[in-house]
């Protein structure tokens, strides 16, 4: 029996569990690492030049300055500790969804001792609310929200330690992940989900699915269940989001090895080792965190080697047709995809921007080879095009490096397989876990939030630096350059031309967080826009509204002391793209994450996502904590997005 808590364990503790990230190199990177710090100086000091090139000042923006011309509609909220959410005066905001609430209405009551029982699990909406989506068309709107993953103490709270101890517990834990599809409506009692609508849908971790792209069919796909490698079940560890502009949702495959195990020694060619031990599937036999090998052979990997390879990737799912089977996009690569952020290029190729949230792992952008045209065919344009990983310069620039067979000496199927490796072929960047990406509809740039990185330029015992999976050691560089960074930052790039399309770009940190209550000066003191009113920690959730402010939520340290004093509960604040100011807008109940944001059609009610509360939110005393989306208005009902 395992002794560890899952429940408690981040994925990055889980990924140093299963593989433990050692450094297979010395003494000349630890030279080489101080040489880089020396670097990361001068950039910063090259950032003020950089971006007054750009036309903009983030960094030096005075915060004096920036609340005389502040856009912003409403006055900063104190940081917050209790169980609740928190809103700005004129703001209010109330409950729209929580884990186990009916979509049909032949689902079972949510008894809150002991949640859901198995039989119309698939009938509720789904635990651990993340990335979510709007799509309307005519009066009609449809929430499409990802239920990423299971704390099992909550769901399965009649088991010893939430570990399945049956194939029924395995498929109730199956059920509660994935995707909700569901129609919301608003009327005289606020907004409601539209029960037994039907569009409502549950996509979970059984759902058929279409494999298309480069790996589609290929032999490293194929599976005892399905020789044709094309058609595997389910969509796993369902993090940030993202849409195509023909009105499609795309979910995104993050900590998808978490879900395989052994349950005797596995016998792997070297191929599919060397795969897992980049992508951190467990090769030992053990429970993990969810046991579903246990009780499931298809994710026992002694049994089922090329599992693994069918998860870890962009999955579309029409909303509009609840019949339509989800298409796994392999030519979009396979790693812990966080979201997928699309933007057109001048000429109408589809550019997709992802990055994948592992410490030390890449940034992506695809560009399709066709253009889009609305009302067009639409079917080559996640398939047929070109994969870059990001490359950043010291001096401000960047290239993104295409992905060929003749620059990573792999096969197309092998590359859309096995990204990472061939990402490090073309010494792609190194960064600080890529978490959501944001394509300003009012700027040609966007924005990645880089949320943390314990261990950048940390040692080991024995004096070398930490690696990422691929060995490459994680010395501060120019994007990401600080030491055990804690507290997280945000890159934006201008692609060159103003096309997202281009090869090159240029870059600089719109934020670096920080605590200058703690830290006085130096990096940790974080960016000039970080003050004593606004300190958060860990960015990670994304969005900018269509006025172009930047919206960002945090999956940080929420204990409020030490280095992350006077941050308070995990919340969500806005960014002015143009001066740098940001302000506190919400705050999640403790122990939560703030994840997911989007908008109601008319702009006037926004969406956001309460993920893991630490307390019995939202139900109160005697409840099982339960994940939800909160909706936000303006008091005098005014636009909000
Ligand atoms: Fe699911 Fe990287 O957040
Ligand atoms: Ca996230
Ligand atoms: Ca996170």
């Amino acid at each position: 029996m395992s002794q560890i808590d899952y429940d408690a364990l981040s994925f990055d503790d889980e990924d140093e569990i299963i593989s433990p990230r050692g450094s297979e190199h010395g003494f000349d990177e630890v030279v080489e690492r101080a040489i880089s710090r020396r670097g990361f100086l001068g950039s910063v000091l090259a950032f003020g030049s950089g971006a007054a090139v750009m036309g903009v000042g983030a960094l030096q923006g005075s915060t004096a300055m920036a609340q005389q011309m502040s856009r912003f509609a409403f006055d900063q909220l104190a940081p917050q500790t209790d169980g609740t959410v928190h809103v700005p005066e004129g703001y209010k905001w109330d409950v729209l969804v929580r884990w186990g609430d009916p979509l049909f209405s032949d689902a079972p009551e949510f008894d809150s001792a002991t949640g859901i029982p198995t039989a119309g699990s698939d009938r509720v909406f789904g635990e651990n609310t993340d990335g979510m989506e709007l799509f309307h068309k005519g009066g009609t709107q449809l929430l499409v929200v990802n239920s990423e993953y299971v704390n099992g103490k909550i769901n399965l709270p009649a088991e010893q330690e939430g570990k399945p101890v049956s194939a029924d517990d395995v498929v109730r834990l199956q059920n509660f992940q994935g995707v909700t599809v569901m129609e919301v409506a608003e009327g005289a009692n606020g907004w409601q989900v539209v029960v037994d609508s039907p569009y409502n849908r549950r996509i979970h971790h059984r759902t058929p699915m279409q494999i298309a792209g480069p790996a589609a069919g290929h032999d490293l796909l194929k599976t005892a269940a399905d020789p044709t490698g094309a058609q595997s079940l389910g969509t796993f560890n369902n993090c940030g989001s993202g849409r195509t502009p023909w009105g499609t949702y795309l979910t995104c495959e993050e900590n998808f090895n978490g879900y395989f195990g052994a349950t005797v020694e596995p016998e792997l060619n070297e191929v599919t080792a060397a795969g897992f031990k980049r992508y951190g599937v467990r090769t030992s036999v053990d429970e993990g965190r969810y046991n579903y090998h246990g009780f499931d052979e298809r994710f026992d990997i002694s049994k089922n080697p090329n599992e693994p390879h069918r998860a870890g990737y962009i999955v579309e799912i029409d909303p509009w047709n609840p019949d339509a089977t989800p298409v796994k996009h392999t030519a979009l690569g396979r790693f812990k995809h966080e979201n997928a952020a699309y933007a057109l290029s001048p000429e109408g190729q589809v550019v997709v921007y992802m990055g994948d949230d592992e410490r030390g792992e890449y940034m992506y952008k695809w560009l399709s080879r066709d253009v889009y045209v609305p009302g067009g065919d639409t079917s080559t344009l996640l398939s047929e095009g070109q994969l870059f990983v990001a490359k950043f310069n010291d001096d401000g620039t960047g290239t993104w490096v295409a992905l060929t067979p003749e620059d990573t000496g792999m096969s197309d199927a092998e590359i859309a397989v096995f990204t990472r490796m061939a990402a490090t072929q073309v010494s792609a960047t190194t960064m600080d876990r890529p978490e959501w990406i944001a394509v300003n509809p009012t700027a040609v740039e966007a924005y990645c939030c880089l949320t943390n990185n314990s261990r950048r330029g940390a040692l080991n015992d024995d004096g070398t630096v930490r690696t990422n999976a691929a060995g490459e050691p994680m010395v501060p560089n120019a994007p990401n350059p600080r030491e055990v960074n804690r507290y997280g930052q945000i890159v934006r790039w201008r692609p060159h031309n103003d096309d997202h399309g281009a090869a090159t770009f240029d870059w600089d940190l719109y934020v670096m967080a920080g605590n200058p209550t703690v830290h006085a000066d130096g990096p940790d003191a974080g960016s000039a826009n970080i003050n004593a009113g606004n300190l958060f920690n860990s960015p990670d959730g994304m969005q900018i509204d269509s006025t172009g402010l930047l919206w960002i939520q945090t999956d940080g340290d929420d204990d409020n002391e030490g280095e992350f004093a006077g941050m308070g509960n995990n919340q969500m604040l806005a960014g002015d793209p143009v001066t740098g100011e940001i302000r506190r807008f919400l705050t999640g109940p403790n122990g939560s994450e703030v994840t997911g944001l989007t908008w109601s059609a008319d702009k006037r009610t926004m969406f956001v996502g309460i993920q893991h509360p630490g307390s019995p939110f939202p139900d109160g005393e005697g409840s099982l904590p339960r994940s939800a989306i909160v909706i936000v208005k303006r008091d005098d009902g005014a636009l909000v997005g």
